[in-house]
């Protein structure tokens, strides 16, 4: 049997007490409880079928957008839904569907939107007000498409750069990922304790060591002791939770060969239990799937863990039919269930989804602030405030004004690549069209320095004689999960990933973490200006610290700037000295590929991977204002 963890008193975030949702409670059928703990990805379900199923949440997968994806877009999608969910009658009961997106550094499936640098490079700034401000801007752009949850913060610890996940972490060390923990949270819900009129539904993930598998293998197995699990990565939870975050994902990762989607004593013990989390649990991404060949009993095993609702994008009348078989025959208690649901009517409640207006009436909803200069501004302090000097020979940096600067490399002009993953599309974009608003790196630089000059065919025929520097801004092209890990192709279970990554393999990244193998163009450029005398400043955009000694030491400047997101300009900023360099490296920097056995399992980075630059290194270039 289950136990049902009744959360402590005054865990933060939700209210025990709740007539109204005791009340329905008492009043719901099975049907009716197992709808609510349902949700569906919007491309399979249909404003009727939420009201015939009763179904309780709908998601959009990364890139699934309706319409043209402008907020009008996804306000008139919501209100069909939402509506649908308050029709009352003798078969349904009337209760605000809740709709989920991943805004993860910014509202970034919507046309417009401002688009923050991804985790790693938030990171880098050390600046937790900067980090609530821009959870208060995120809100409100999730607010203006008429959204009231968000699948973020994620929490992850990345321990080792091979993961594709890696961007998505704010650090290797956990104390920063914890320093940073309350405050998005508090930015996103728009309260100290709880939630506040203007915030969305948090909600802390992946639960928990999604950033500590073997060999950095999204999707894959950490094998820490209990201790270091908890310091690790359950750590950065405990202020989260402190600060009231209302939901909690569940890793699709394993902790010592036990699946987080099934391990009771993670999800119903420690979280609920121990750590009194009292809002409610959401599995991941057809996360039950391995649990069991019999879906089923698959969806019964994590019932009983004590996962509250099911992200089922395209199963979701499977488990429905699933997990009823699995309640009448006892398999799941009913106690479990009415936890479950109480949880997450709870949460709606909390928001005051209940006596919010239809999304096309509330004032949020269509936001003029949405992707405003003034959301921009905050975003394009983040990418000042992220960017971390590595080198600097010669104090070439900043650059001046007036000089003559041949500006090139791969990303030069690409807002698409600057912001990564989970932009636009699941894997992300490349170009320049597909991100409205916002400036590439090239475009800022126009901005301030009259006399430079685009080239993006790699300035094969410049001379010194014409140009004074070069900025050669090169790197990673976008992706997302497991599809950006390095590591040899390999067979997934299909539905294990979303379906743009194609059924049957997963083609990773690459095989290495070394720049000059994965894009070897990227050090010929530097070569080529290098072996003419031209001074080269190197902007790497990329989602984790790679290998990159070749094209170092052939710079005289070098400067990681992350996945800075829509405002390239903030690059611009700090190159020609107005603002200084803050950013200091939120992940040790690898001086060679890491080997299987360097999955540290005692925590401690770069044990026996070599680190070229340690947690914390980032040069100054000297007697220049603070950004
Ligand atoms: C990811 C989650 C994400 C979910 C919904 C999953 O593939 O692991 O982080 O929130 O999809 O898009």
């Amino acid at each position: 049997m289950t136990a049902t963890v009744r959360p402590k008193a005054g865990a933060a975030g939700v209210s025990q007490t709740n007539v109204r949702v005791d009340a329905l409670v008492a009043r719901m059928t099975l049907d009716q409880k197992i709808g609510q703990m349902t949700q569906p990805e919007r491309i399979h379900v249909s404003p009727a079928e939420v009201k015939a199923f009763h179904i309780g949440s709908v998601l959009s997968g990364g890139g699934s957008c309706p319409g043209r994806s402008r907020p009008a877009d996804w306000v008139a999608m919501n209100d069909a839904y939402w509506a649908a969910s308050m029709e009352e009658d003798e078969d349904h009961l009337a209760i605000p569907l809740l709709y989920g997106v991943d805004a993860i550094h910014g509202n970034g499936n919507v046309r417009g939107a401002t688009i923050f640098p991804h985790n790693i490079g938030l990171g880098a700034m050390r600046d937790p007000d900067l980090i609530e401000r821009i959870g208060r801007v995120t809100s409100r752009e999730v607010l203006a498409a008429g959204v009231e949850w968000t699948f973020a913060p994620t929490l992850a610890v990345s321990r080792d750069a091979r993961w594709g996940r890696t961007y998505e972490s704010y650090s290797e060390d956990p104390r920063i990922v914890a320093g940073y923990a309350s405050r998005i949270v508090r930015g996103l819900q728009d309260g100290r304790m709880g939630v506040g009129p203007n915030g969305v539904v948090a909600c802390a993930k992946h639960w928990v060591g999604d950033g500590g598998t073997e060999a950095g293998v999204d999707q894959g197995d950490t094998v820490v002791g209990e201790e270091d699990l908890r310091r690790l990565h359950i750590a950065p939870y405990r202020p989260a939770l402190e600060a009231g975050v209302l939901t909690v994902m569940v890793s699709l990762s394993s902790w010592k060969g036990a699946k987080c989607h099934a391990h009771r004593y993670l999800i119903q013990d420690v979280l609920k239990g121990e750590m009194g989390f009292g809002g409610f649990v959401v599995s991941d991404w057809n996360g039950i799937d391995p649990l069991a060949d019999d879906y089923s009993k698959a969806a019964a095993m994590a019932a009983n863990a004590g996962i509250d609702m099911f992200m089922v994008p395209e199963t979701w009348k499977s488990f429905i039919s699933g997990l009823r078989t699995q309640v009448e025959r006892g398999a799941v208690p009913i106690e479990r269930i009415d936890d479950a649901v109480g949880r997450i009517l709870r949460v709606k409640s909390a928001i005051g989804l209940f006596d919010r207006p239809r999304p096309w009436a509330r004032r949020a909803s269509n936001d003029v602030e949405f992707g405003s200069a003034e959301h921009r501004e905050v975003a394009r302090e983040a990418v000042r405030k992220s960017l971390v000097l590595l080198k600097n020979r010669r104090g070439i940096l900043p650059l001046q004004r007036d000089a003559r600067i041949l500006v090139t490399g791969r990303n030069a002009h690409d807002r698409g690549r600057q912001c990564g993953g989970f932009t636009v599309e699941w894997q992300g974009v490349s170009g320049n069209d597909a991100i409205e608003g916002g400036t590439s790196i090239w475009e800022g630089i126009r901005e301030v320095a009259p006399r430079a000059v685009l080239c993006e065919k790699g300035g094969a025929d410049a001379t010194r004689e014409h140009f004074d520097a070069a900025i050669v801004v090169i790197g990673e092209k976008p992706y997302a999960e497991g599809l950006g890990d390095i590591r040899e192709p390999a067979p997934v279970r299909a539905g294990a990933i979303q379906p743009a990554a194609g059924p049957g393999v997963l083609e990773p990244y690459g095989d290495t973490l070394e720049l000059a193998t994965l894009h070897p163009e990227d050090l010929g450029t530097i070569r080529a200006l290098a072996a003419r005398d031209i001074p080269v400043v190197t902007v790497l955009i990329s989602g984790r610290p790679l290998v990159v000694n070749a094209e170092l030491s052939e710079s005289s400047a070098f400067v990681a700037a992350w996945l800075p997101g829509s405002e390239g300009a903030g690059v611009a900023d700090v190159l020609f000295g107005d603002c200084e360099f803050h950013g200091r490296l939120p992940v040790s920097w690898p001086a060679d590929m890491p080997g299987d056995g360097d999955s540290r399992s005692n925590g401690t980075r770069g044990t026996r991977a070599r680190a070229l630059f340690p947690l914390g290194y980032g040069l100054r270039m000297g007697s220049l204002r603070r950004c």
